[in-house]
């Protein structure tokens, strides 16, 4: 099938790359040259397992094509991705002129039927406004209204994207029109051999589904945060409470970590786009704002935790600092809870050395240069001349340290684990301080 997708961010360079793995030929479009010209010398934007082989792969074998000229990608696809991002606006909404943008692009442009599948996170009632916005320029350049507009939201996950998108748990499309979804059906077929996993719906609850899909998941984690606060208080232990409910099988084990806060660039801007999105439909959320305050809170715990160690002002402290990114197998530093951290820590005085296996330079540029800040090119290093070290994201590699060497190394000997990475008494044979995340035992 010949498919275009608008967009080479996260979503649309997976989209893209995946669909072409299946054998469609796909051309990705962005307004970006300079983004289009690093792909086309096999250079991603992003660091994401496994999908540099993919775009490489089909590249080369002349079913990826990268290009920044509008008319040849619309053209291509009798399928239009929309795969554009929708950043927040200032009162928390999605900012739709991107997608907006794209519909109009097909739409000036397109001579025949074309397919426009909303990829993009986007409220509800999008596809209204888009199937409107073609309608019009269509109307205006005098031709019958040949296309249909469906919503196809993506429930990928940064670190395991790829994987998300062959093999998935489930493939929503929103779709009240017949032709419209034998073609979605036709499109992830092969992703879905074994077991067909597509979810037909209206494409007003495809487009909630997602919302509510990542509110729920924010709703969790921050259910587990504000337990493992009272955990601790109680002399109860969060681990072994996660382990106890997450054997019920309505629970389940997924998503009950209790940690720094959620960050990403996903949870906290859906979780905001959710709740303008009852107030403008005059209903208060009452859930959702319970939630975004307990994660700013969490964000804020480990550097209690600290300033309950070393009192209030931090300075002549030095802090090894260990993960940047919002979560492991990711460079991505948006929203991360690291920041929060690396931001009072540096106000209350202290020196941070941190470490990242893949988002220093994402956290350089997040953060700016700032006194009392640097990083080190490996784990270990961080830690000399630390007197205590500080765990942001659970990165495989910080998973079995060698306790000795911490106890030997850190001039307090203390370890606050933002991600309860250790079993206790382990640290504390091996002399070490251990303040995790609600564990009070
Ligand atoms: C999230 C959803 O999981 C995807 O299904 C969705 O497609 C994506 O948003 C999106 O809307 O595009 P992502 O932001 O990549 O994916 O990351 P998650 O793995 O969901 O983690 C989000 C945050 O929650 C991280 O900061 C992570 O550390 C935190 N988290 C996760 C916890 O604190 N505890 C947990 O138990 C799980």
């Amino acid at each position: 099938m010949k498919i275009t997708v608008i967009g080479t961010g996260y979503v649309g360079l997976v989209t893209g790359a995946c669909l072409a793995e299946m054998g469609n030929h796909v051309v990705c479009l962005d307004l970006d040259a300079r983004r289009i010209a690093s792909l086309n010398q096999g250079q991603l934007p992003i660091h994401e397992p496994g999908l540099l082989d993919v775009v490489l792969r089909n590249a080369r074998a002349g079913r990826l094509e990268f290009t920044t000229d509008t008319d040849h990608a619309v053209a291509h696809g009798l399928l239009q991705f929309i795969a554009v991002g929708t950043p927040p606006s200032e009162d928390g909404s999605a900012d739709l002129q991107h997608v907006l943008a794209a519909a109009r692009a097909i739409a000036e442009r397109m001579a025949g039927y074309k397919l426009i599948v909303n990829k993009s996170t986007v409220p509800v009632g999008t596809a209204d406004r888009v199937r409107d916005t073609v309608a019009g320029v269509l109307a205006a350049r005098g031709l019958a209204a040949d296309f249909t507009v469906v919503s196809n939201p993506e429930f990928l996950k940064e670190g395991s994207a790829v994987q998300d998108f062959m093999r998935p748990d489930r493939v929503i499309v929103g779709s009240e029109d017949h032709r419209a979804t034998e073609l979605m059906r036709a499109v992830y077929a092969p992703f879905m051999r074994n077991r067909d996993r597509l979810v037909l719906m209206d494409v007003r609850s495809a487009e909630f589904t997602k919302y509510a899909a990542n509110a729920m998941l924010a709703t969790r984690i921050s259910f587990m945060n504000e337990l493992a606060l009272l955990a601790e208080t109680l002399g109860a232990d969060i681990e072994h409470v996660r382990t106890g409910i997450g054997m019920d099988p309505r629970i389940g084990t997924h998503f009950l970590y209790a940690g720094t806060g959620y960050g990403g660039s996903c949870f906290p801007k859906d979780v905001r786009a959710l709740i303008k999105t009852a107030q403008d439909a005059g209903q208060a959320f009452h859930i959702l704002p319970a939630v975004q305050a307990v994660n700013e809170r969490q964000k804020q715990v480990l550097v209690d935790k600290i300033c309950a160690r070393f009192g209030p002002d931090l300075s002549g402290r030095r802090f090894a600092l260990w993960g940047l990114a919002f979560k492991p197998g990711t460079d991505d530093m948006r929203e991360a809870p690291s920041l929060a951290i690396i931001e009072r820590l540096l106000a209350l005085g202290a020196e941070v050395v941190a470490y990242d296996p893949q988002a220093m330079d994402q956290a350089r540029q997040a953060l700016g240069p700032r006194a009392g800040l640097s990083f080190a090119v490996l784990a270990d290093a961080a830690l000399t001349g630390a007197d205590a070290l500080v765990i942001a994201t659970e990165w495989k590699e910080f998973r079995s340290p060698d306790f000795a060497h911490l106890a030997a190394t850190l001039h307090e000997r203390v370890v606050f684990d933002g991600r309860n990475l250790f079993e206790p008494a382990e640290l504390q044979a091996a002399g070490l301080e251990y303040h995790a995340i609600g564990r009070g035992t």
